[in-house]
């Protein structure tokens, strides 16, 4: 174990950037040595906010200083793929923000890179780290839903409209990632609709429909252009039905409802039971995934564990992403998602 802390360098700070700044400045383990932004005036203004980081904006500059133990990028993700090989090519540990990159091999490639030099890669899954995601996660784990049916969920805002890629590119990685850590694998099959009602060629909004086989099937409604904030997911178990709504003073409600279904005795007699029991409020940790995020990366830094969202969740991720934007592309033609190559236990 070392004991002194890490030093970071974090490229790119638009929107999301300045998040990772503020986070790391309250880490123990870590400080920020390195800013840099193509932009100068965005540069000069978290500069004087963050004295002690060296300012630039050119990446070469940190990943030539031998003190950078890693290296954060929050660019758009077009520039993910270039310059997070740089960095693992210059020996240091990354931390990507989603998505990886801007396609699977391109995700792929950079995986393989991180193995080969021994090096920690690591996605910005933020909602992986969200205590109603995990708590979510043990419930189904314990069987507390019973089988699970059916996931519904809606990500839907009045924008921030992203002019270099759609909604399903945008927001999809945050229900892909969340479902792909509660069913532990990828869905065979992806089907999407999309339309691009405000910016020619970018879909703003779309329906993914994902089909896990074994009965188990999802839906995911991804939108830039909805009246308001609305970030909610619903799990239907066989015994028990699960609200997520992330932001909520009351993020997980957990229904004892169902609907029990009862073999004819006789010819014509057909029974349903419905089941309308406690509807309860789960108590959940108050952690800020980002910073639990960035904990996790910096431990695996320090200790060597797989950070939670590793580089093969974040291809996988992509597989998914780059099935939906097929099939929106193709009318909602189904397309087939290529298995999880990280321990797919259904496959
Ligand atoms: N985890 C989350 O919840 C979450 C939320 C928002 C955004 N994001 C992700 O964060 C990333 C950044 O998104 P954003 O909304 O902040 O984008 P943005 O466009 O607001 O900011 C990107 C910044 O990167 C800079 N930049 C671009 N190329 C660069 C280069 N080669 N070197 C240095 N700086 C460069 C730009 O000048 C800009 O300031 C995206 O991958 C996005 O998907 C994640």
């Amino acid at each position: 174990m070392r004991s002194e802390k890490l030093t970071m360098a974090v490229v790119g700070l638009g929107y999301w950037g300045p998040n990772r700044l503020r986070v790391i400045n309250d880490l123990h383990e870590a400080e920020v040595g390195w800013i840099c932004d193509l932009e100068p005036a965005r540069l000069a203004h978290h500069a004087e906010r963050n004295p002690l980081a060296r300012a630039t904006a050119d990446i070469d500059e940190p990943l030539a200083d031998p003190a950078v133990d890693a290296v954060i990028i929050a660019t758009p993700v077009f520039a993910h793929e270039e310059l997070a090989t740089k960095a693992l090519e210059a020996g240091k540990h990354v931390f990507v923000e989603k998505p990886l990159a801007a396609s699977c091999s391109q995700a792929a490639g950079l995986v393989e890179l991180a193995e080969r030099r021994d090096l920690v890669l690591a996605c910005g899954h933020t909602f992986l780290h969200s205590p109603p995601v995990q708590a979510a996660k043990a419930m189904i784990d314990a069987g507390d839903l019973g089988a699970i049916h059916y996931v519904s969920s809606s990500r839907v805002n009045l924008g921030p409209y992203r002019s270099d890629v759609s909604a399903i590119f945008d927001l999809g990685p945050h229900d892909f990632s969340i479902l792909r850590y509660w069913i532990e694998r990828n869905p065979a099959t992806v089907s999407a609709i999309g339309l691009d009602a405000i910016s020619p060629g970018v879909a703003d909004v779309a329906f993914v429909h994902l089909d896990f086989r074994d009965d188990l099937i999802a839906h995911v409604e991804l939108s830039w252009l909805a009246p308001s904030k609305l970030r909610r997911t619903v799990i239907i178990g066989s015994e028990k039905m699960l609200v997520y709504e992330d932001g909520s003073p009351e993020p997980l409600r957990l229904y004892d409802s169902g609907i029990e279904y009862r073999d004819p005795e006789t010819f014509g007699e057909y029974q349903l039971s419905y089941r309308t029991g406690d509807i309860v409020s789960l108590r959940v940790e108050a952690t800020e995934p980002i910073a639990a995020e960035l904990r996790d990366f910096t431990g695996s830094v320090i200790d060597g564990h797989q950070p939670l969202a590793n580089g093969e969740v974040a291809v996988d991720v992509l597989r998914t992403v780059e099935a939906a934007e097929a099939s929106m592309t193709r009318d909602g033609e189904v397309v087939r998602v290529e298995a999880s190559q990280v321990g797919d236990p259904a496959r």
